[in-house]
Order: C-alpha cells, then structure tokens, then sequence
C-alpha cells in the first residue's frame, strides 16, 4: 500500500457544495467555504487546447447551454460561456473555472481537496498528466495535500507514474470483484463508492483489508449515520450542511 495520507474529514462537499450553488463553479467552492466544509470533492477534465478545467460532463451543454464537447473547444471560448445561470438567475455571470483558479480559492480559504479526474473519452493519460502538472506546479504548501481520484484506470496508472507520492482513491460504482487487486496494482489508499452499493458487510470487508472507504452521493443525515456505524470514513454530499449537524 501506498504512503499514508492526509487526515480528511468525515464530511466532503461534493462538486464543492452543488446543493447551493453552480456544481463545480468558483461560488460552490465559495459556498462550502461559507458552510464551514473543510474538504471539496470537484471533477476535471481538459480542453481542446489541453487546459484543465472544472467540469462534471464530457459535453458542454448541460452547464452552459451551449451545444459541443469538452474536448473540442479551446478554454478560451469555454471561459465566455455563462456556467452559473442554469442552477439559479443570482449565479449569471459565473464562469467555468480553471482547476488553477479553483486552487486559489481553495487556498483562500484553507480548504482540501478531493481532485477527481474526468477524462473525456480517449484521453485517459493525457488528463491525467495534465492535473498532474497543475498540482505539481500549483498546489500550496499552504493546504493539506490533495486526493486525486478517478474512476479511470488509466487515468489513475498515469497519475501513479508521474506522481507517485500523490494519493490515490478508485472510484467505482459497485465495488468490483477484483477490487483489491485493483487498489494495490494502483497503489491506491482509498475506495470510493456510490453509497447506495454499499452494505455493513461490504465496508467491513474494505476496512478490515486497511483501505479508507468514502461514499457519495450522500444527501440525507439518516443515510450518513447509518454509513458512519458501518464504518464509512467519509461522505461525499451536495449538502454537507445537512450531514454536518449529526
Ligand atoms: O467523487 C465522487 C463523485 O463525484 C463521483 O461521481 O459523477 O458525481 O463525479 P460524479
Ligand atoms: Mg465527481
């Protein structure tokens, strides 16, 4: 297994707080922030002209309503698209972020991250290495160190040889038969898992084998208590401010 990571806490604002405000936009990093989040789950992906950016979809649409990929259009043109206005009129005028401009509002407010890795399709290793290129160049000393997770296995084999010593998570749906094999071959320090998957006897097996096991997308208090008493050790949540009250 790999090196030991950064504590993270039990409550991970997903896409930064996506309950409140524009998934993975400068004000939802904000807005966890404003809720007292002390970590934030975001996604990234890269540009036509290899930027990377924070952005759930392979496609532009849903966000900015604008109709093209990701992949094919350069930052430039994605940064004039408004990425704020479809989840509510106060959030016109917001941009899609850089994960460099993300980092800086991270390190504004002391917050860690939880970097996943959305690679458009054929670009497993590039994204890779490019996030990988951002964090090595821009991230704090200020700030706990990152993890970087991914439901690509590529994607996290590149992140594994450029940067050994950057933490590693898997993401999967269901927890696969050959999970462990994977995590190791990875050198991955934690599973990530859609919590509705997950059973007691599913994350005792995860625990007991020394892995960190995190769920998302968990949106109700009940539900998290319930994860924690299994033995869960984070929640990924649009509304960590409803899990924080437990
Ligand atoms: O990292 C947890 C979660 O964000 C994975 O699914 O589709 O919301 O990125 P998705
Ligand atoms: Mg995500």
């Amino acid at each position: 297994m790999q090196t030991k990571s950064t504590f993270i806490p039990k409550i991970i604002g997903h896409r930064g707080a996506a309950g409140h405000a524009p998934e993975n936009t400068l004000a939802s990093m904000h807005k966890a922030a404003d809720l007292g989040v002390e970590w934030v789950e975001f996604d990234t992906k890269i540009t036509k002209d290899g930027a990377v950016i924070v952005f759930h979809d392979d496609k532009l649409e849903r966000i900015t309503g604008v109709k093209g990929d990701v992949a094919k259009t350069a930052l430039k043109e994605i940064q004039t698209f408004d990425a704020g206005a479809w989840f509510g009129e106060e959030f016109t005028g917001e941009r899609v972020a850089t994960l460099e401009q993300a980092i800086q509002v991270l390190a504004d407010h002391g917050l860690g991250a939880n970097i996943e890795i959305k690679p458009s399709p054929r670009l497993a290793r590039k994204t890779g290495r490019a996030v990988v290129d951002v964090l090595i160049r821009a991230w704090p000393e200020t700030l706990p160190k990152p993890l970087v997770s991914s439901f690509n296995v590529q994607t996290l084999e590149t992140v594994r040889d450029e940067a050994p010593d950057l933490a590693r998570a898997l993401l999967v749906f269901k927890i696969p038969r050959n999970w462990q094999a994977l995590l190791n071959n990875l050198g991955c320090v934690a599973l990530h898992v859609q919590a509705k998957h997950l059973t007691a006897k599913k994350v005792g097996v995860v625990k007991d084998a020394g892995y960190a096991l995190r769920a998302y997308t968990v949106n109700e208090s009940a539900e998290a208590e319930k994860l924690f008493g299994w033995g869960v050790d984070a929640v990924i949540s649009d509304y960590p401010d409803r899990i924080m009250v437990l």
